[in-house]
């Protein structure tokens, strides 16, 4: 039991630390396929796979869906892991790193994977951060779309006779 009123008081903490969530909806526009990829995984049905009776339990929830209470944001969504969007997702703001970093934007990590994934989650399967990276892989799309020439590199010539140029 002290267990439960622990890890209720470390969720409540941090959100009430936090900042305002938008949803994952405020995040699709900019970032369809990291939606799309998050969409396909338990993640954003974490609060489905609790009967009627458990979605009313904060106990579940701190895990299932922890925002939900103050934020009314359901699920384990981008902002559960990226920190809330109310700052850092105006364009200007998320084009800048650090400024994003300064108003909200977090750095997830296997410490944040460990809040949920613990001991006192189901799995009998110590939590693997290398291979349960993988299975929520969202960000090697945006990556490959940006280095095949996303709207900031669009104007770059796109010949290598610049390269060839340099070496003589
Ligand atoms: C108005 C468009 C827009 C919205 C809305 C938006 N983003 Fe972004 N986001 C961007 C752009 C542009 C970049 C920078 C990409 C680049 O530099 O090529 C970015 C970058 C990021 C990065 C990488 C930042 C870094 O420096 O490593 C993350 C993570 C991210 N966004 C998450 C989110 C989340 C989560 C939301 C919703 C809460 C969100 N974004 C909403 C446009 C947006
Ligand atoms: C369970 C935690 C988690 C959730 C939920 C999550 N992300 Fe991420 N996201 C990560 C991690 C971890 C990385 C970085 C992976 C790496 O660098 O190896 C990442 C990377 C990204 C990046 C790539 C940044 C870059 O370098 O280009 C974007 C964009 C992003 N996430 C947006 C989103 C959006 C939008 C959502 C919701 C639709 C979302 N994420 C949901 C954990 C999460
Ligand atoms: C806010 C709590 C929370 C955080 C933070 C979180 N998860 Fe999860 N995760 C869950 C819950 C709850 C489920 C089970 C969803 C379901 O099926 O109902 C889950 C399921 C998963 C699954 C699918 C089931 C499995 O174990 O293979 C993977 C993979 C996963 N998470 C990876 C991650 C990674 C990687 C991170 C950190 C970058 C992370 N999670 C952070 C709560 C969280
Ligand atoms: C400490 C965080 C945490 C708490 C608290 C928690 N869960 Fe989970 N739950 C998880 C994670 C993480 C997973 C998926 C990965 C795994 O198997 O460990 C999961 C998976 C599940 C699954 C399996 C989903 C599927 O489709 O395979 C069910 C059902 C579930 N939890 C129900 C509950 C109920 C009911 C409660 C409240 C009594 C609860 N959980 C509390 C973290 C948590």
């Amino acid at each position: 039991m002290a267990k439960w009123l622990v890890l209720l008081g470390l969720v409540a903490a941090s959100v009430a630390l936090g900042y305002g969530y938008l949803g994952p909806e405020s995040c699709q526009g900019c970032h369809p396929d990291a939606y799309a990829a998050w969409r396909a995984t338990p993640h954003a049905r974490a609060k489905e796979s609790l009967s009627a009776a458990q979605q009313k339990d904060a106990r579940c929830l701190s895990c299932h869906s922890p925002a939900e209470g103050e934020q009314q944001v359901a699920n384990v969504t981008c902002e559960s892991c990226h920190g809330g969007g109310q700052y850092y997702s105006a364009r200007y703001v998320m084009k800048d790193a650090e400024l994003a970093r300064l108003v909200g934007l977090v750095d997830p990590s296997e410490k944040g994977c460990r809040t949920c994934h613990d001991a006192s989650s189901p799995s009998l399967k110590p939590f693997d951060f290398v291979a349960k990276l993988k299975a929520i892989d969202h960000w090697s799309v945006e990556r490959k779309k940006r280095e095949e020439g996303g709207a900031d590199k669009a104007d770059k010539p796109a010949d290598s006779s610049k390269d060839k140029g340099e070496k003589k």
